[in-house]
């Protein structure tokens, strides 16, 4: 059957690229106490998380801003894939011990976009739910300026240092949503892969699956040339697919190929976790812009609905479905599902991530069956239903993947609540 294309009255011809300053390499860390002295800040918040915390690369941080005459207050309450009640409690705190002159959040994504809402907030007024995306919050946007932002990842995935986007669970909704505006990208990002080095296996191999979909979405998006044309005030980070998301995502999945198993199994390797903190930079500054599709739209319920789901490597005080790891698990099942809108990007990318697969005689499989492939080899559950869900669930997963729509605006076909469904149901058991 034929993909149901999308057909434009008017179709865009523009198209638009962002993305923060960025410096990159081992001992990157240790220059950020002078880089922030000379913007004249005499005061910083850095957040950070306890596992990150533990590791001492926050307070070598913090060190090295007050070896440079700048004062450095450490916050370590983020909460391991922030909640609404997280949030709250973070920007409560800086709010009380504030003003700031610039904050330098160093961790993985949850440390990242925790201080992502600690900026927003402690410059603008309202409230956290103002400013999360409709119809879930207002919609606000920032009116005043946010502070200068140095992000500095420790995880090897989201690409949060380089996106306009701070993720959250609304508790009492069961849905994670999000804060999105161009004004939340860090000023900055500092990726050195010295920091991702002492990240558990199991965090390695959820983030990196992360990286992974972030560059396999972005390439498959929905091309920008098939949305309507839009206003200069209406338009948003993410524009679909392009030629320059197109290349930093090919070249995230080369460095996958690469290094991803190598990294998982054995954490030490230097090289790899270079080019894994290459890769989750490379595949940030292509989806911050192209957008992710229905394997992202998926993850928000399974992450959101999770019952008593405890991943190795991650804490153990709260069930979690860690964000890579929700992710990943209807991958395979949305790309057999998407290949007919772009077979060749689907055949390309599968090339790219594993130069050595055989190729199937149908090549819709060939995606799917590279992914599963990775998947068991670097210890991803083997579907839903490894992760605690069945049969009966699946309603109630369509109904949250349905609700995000600024996410499957970007598909390359259009998604029915059937469609999606059917996704689901393939995905409790993936082999
Ligand atoms: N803003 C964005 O663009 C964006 C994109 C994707 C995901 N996210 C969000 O990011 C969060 C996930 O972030 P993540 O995958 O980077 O992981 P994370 O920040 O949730 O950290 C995962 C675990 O690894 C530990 N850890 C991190 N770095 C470590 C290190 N170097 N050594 C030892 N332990 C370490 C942390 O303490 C934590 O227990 C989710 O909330 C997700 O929704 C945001
Ligand atoms: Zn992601």
């Amino acid at each position: 059957m034929p993909a149901p294309t999308y057909r434009p009255a008017n179709p865009e011809s523009v198209f638009t690229y962002g993305a923060p300053q960025l410096k990159f390499g081992r001992g990157a860390a240790d220059e950020i106490g002078p880089d922030v002295a000379r913007t004249g800040a005499r005061r910083v918040l850095v957040v950070t998380d306890a596992g990150v915390a533990a590791t001492g690369a926050p307070e070598r941080v913090a060190g090295s801003l007050t070896a440079a005459g700048v004062e450095a207050v450490v916050y370590d309450g983020t909460h391991v894939e922030p909640t609404d009640e997280s949030l709250q409690a973070a920007v409560d705190w800086a709010r009380e011990r504030g003003p700031w002159d610039a904050i330098v959040a160093v961790g993985g994504g949850s440390s990242i976009d925790t201080a992502k809402a600690v900026n927003l907030l402690t410059t603008n007024p309202g409230e956290l739910m103002d400013y999360v995306n409709k119809p879930v919050g207002g919609g606000r946007s920032p009116e005043q300026p946010l502070l200068p932002l140095v992000a500095v990842p420790t995880t090897t995935g989201t690409g949060a240092e380089s996106t306009t986007v701070c993720i959250l669970d609304v508790l009492s909704l069961k849905v994670k949503t999000g804060i999105s505006d161009v004004r939340l990208r860090p000023t900055v990002a500092v990726v050195d892969p010295a920091l991702t080095m002492t990240q558990p296996a199991g965090v390695t191999a959820a983030s990196g699956m992360d990286i992974l979909c972030h560059a396999l979405e972005s390439y498959t998006a929905r091309p920008y040339t098939t949305f309507e044309r839009k206003q200069p005030g209406e338009r948003v980070p993410y524009c679909g697919a392009n030629p320059i998301a197109d290349m930093w995502s090919e070249k995230a999945m080369a460095l996958l190929a690469d290094s991803f198993r190598t990294a998982v199994r054995d954490g030490s390797d230097e090289r790899a976790r270079e080019q894994m903190a290459m890769a989750a930079t490379f595949a940030g500054m292509g989806f911050g812009n192209a957008g992710v599709h229905i394997p992202h739209a998926n993850a928000y319920p399974i992450a959101g609905r999770v019952r008593d789901f405890h991943p190795s490597g991650y804490p153990d005080d709260h069930p979690m479905v860690p964000h890579g790891m929700s992710v990943a698990l209807t991958a395979p099942e949305a790309f057999r599902f998407t290949f007919d809108a772009a077979p060749e990007r689907h055949v390309r990318a599968a090339g790219l991530l594993d130069p050595r697969a055989e190729r199937p005689d149908d090549a819709a499989e060939f995606l799917p069956s590279v992914l599963t492939a990775l998947m068991r080899d670097i210890g991803i559950p083997a579907g839903i239903g490894a992760v605690g869900y069945t049969e009966d669930d699946v309603p109630d997963l369509v109904e949250g993947t349905m609700k995000q729509q600024r996410l499957l605006a970007t598909a390359p076909k259009e998604v029915t609540e059937d469609d999606v469904a059917g996704i689901f149901r393939r995905s409790i058991a993936l082999w």
